[in-house]
């Protein structure tokens, strides 16, 4: 398995893997290739023999103290062997590099296995954003994750301490797409 920065060269391989996860609300091509030039974002995928098998991207403005998640997918078959929390994990470095405090994102009502996902690594949920997922008419549930309470718990992980603190809880108009 090989993570590396995604290129403009990956754009048809992440549209096919784009619809075939979002294919009610996949994004465009034309969406998508900005995102990969935009000079805040940072998107990387992640290839097995060859093949990709995932990207995510975050949004991070330089100076900003937000940054965004903008989409995280693992194709089907390989899923469930750690390779979304990888690329969440590697998102939330970059983050870090950037100086970023907050990091926000919206996730679909029914999706309780990107949740628990992004749960488990501290996001916590800051708001609702009634039927926003269209045309399916589904609640978008904004999270947002203190990056220094992330950072503090990953060396307290590695050292055998647990010392979970509380996530601020202020609402916020996070504009992540996931
Ligand atoms: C969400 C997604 C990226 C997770 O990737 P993944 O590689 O399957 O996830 P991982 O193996 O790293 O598992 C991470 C956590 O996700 C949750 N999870 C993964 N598979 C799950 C399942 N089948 N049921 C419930 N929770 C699950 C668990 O909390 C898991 O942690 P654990 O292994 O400690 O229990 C992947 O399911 C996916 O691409 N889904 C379709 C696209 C999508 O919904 N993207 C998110 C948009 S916001």
């Amino acid at each position: 398995m090989t993570t590396r920065a995604a290129t403009p060269a990956d754009l048809d391989a992440i549209m096919a893997l784009e619809h075939a996860s979002f294919p009610t609300d996949a994004w465009s091509p034309a969406m998508m290739r900005e995102e990969l030039s935009s000079p805040h974002g940072f998107y990387v995928v992640v290839e097995e023999a060859g093949r990709l098998v995932g990207y995510a991207g975050l949004r991070a403005v330089r100076g900003a103290r937000d940054a965004d998640i903008q989409t995280i997918t693992i194709s089907e078959s390989a899923r469930g062997r750690g390779r979304g929390r990888a690329l969440l994990g590697t998102l939330l470095d970059e983050a870090v590099g950037r100086g970023v405090h907050d990091v926000f994102l919206e996730v679909r009502a029914d999706n309780p296995v990107a949740q628990a996902l992004y749960a488990s690594e501290g996001f916590a949920e800051v708001g609702r954003r009634p039927r926003y997922y269209q045309p399916d008419d589904v609640d978008a549930i904004v999270m947002q994750l203190d990056l220094r309470g992330w950072v503090a718990r990953r060396g307290d992980a590695a050292t055998g301490d647990d010392a979970r603190g509380p996530i601020p809880a202020d609402p916020t108009d996070g504009k992540g797409w996931c």
